[in-house]
């Protein structure tokens, strides 16, 4: 999943179609939600986005979160600077705790980005709860809604779609699906191996 969407970040750079230069990325911030390793919101900070939120659920995964972002950027203070590793458990509450645990504000977000978040049928209410909060509470810079970029390795495709729908219909957001890949697991030769990886972008529609 995320060789694929890395190896491609077409799907990113196109929530920032009118702001492609380097400058414009650098006032802009994402909010990754479920971000596990970190591997999107590393690529994220090389690509030139300035402000980082990387969310987990699982105090675990944010410390190894850090330690890939340690390990990463070594001896870049700019680029650590960058992302912020933040514990984020889906749900009603939704409260999103700061590395040295104080709250933090969400208002001003431009994108954002889950990959492979929905690995699992049985956390999509709770999953829903969470991206409607941050969808219905946080603006961008010039007072508009976030986008959301939603990246699906398919596993559940009836289960993907109804959540996709729910989605839809809850928000109003119109759905415009950036990308359909397959890829093939390392070390496997059949055709049957392949995955597909599809991505989508959310817009609010007034
Ligand atoms: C399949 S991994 C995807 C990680 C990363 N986005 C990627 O593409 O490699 C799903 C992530 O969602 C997180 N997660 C699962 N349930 C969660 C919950 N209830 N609240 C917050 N994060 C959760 C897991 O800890 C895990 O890191």
């Amino acid at each position: 999943m995320n060789r694929d969407f890395i190896s491609s970040p077409d799907g990113i750079r196109s929530c920032f179609l009118n702001h492609e230069d380097d400058d414009e990325l650098e006032m802009k911030t994402v909010l990754e939600i479920g971000s596990g390793l970190g591997l999107i919101a590393i690529l994220l900070a090389k690509m030139g986005v300035g402000k980082i939120l990387a969310t987990d659920g699982d105090q675990h995964i944010i410390q190894r979160l850090k330690s890939n972002i340690e390990m990463n950027f070594e001896g870049d203070v700019e680029m650590k600077r960058r992302i912020e590793c933040i514990s984020l458990e889906w749900g009603e509450e939704c409260l999103m705790m700061t590395q040295d645990g104080g709250e933090i504000g969400v208002e001003k977000l431009d994108l954002i980005v889950g990959a492979d978040i929905l690995y699992l049928p049985s956390l999509y209410p709770k999953l829903m709860e969470s991206i409607s909060f941050l969808l219905e509470t946080c603006k961008n810079q010039v007072n508009s809604y976030p986008k959301f970029l939603l990246a699906i390795q398919e596993r559940y495709p009836v289960e993907e779609t109804t959540f996709r729908n729910n989605l839809v219909e809850k928000f109003h957001f119109q759905q415009i699906l950036i990308s359909e890949t397959y890829f093939k697991e390392e070390g496997c030769n059949q055709d049957d191996d392949s995955k597909k990886i599809l991505i989508y972008l959310y817009q609010y529609e007034c």
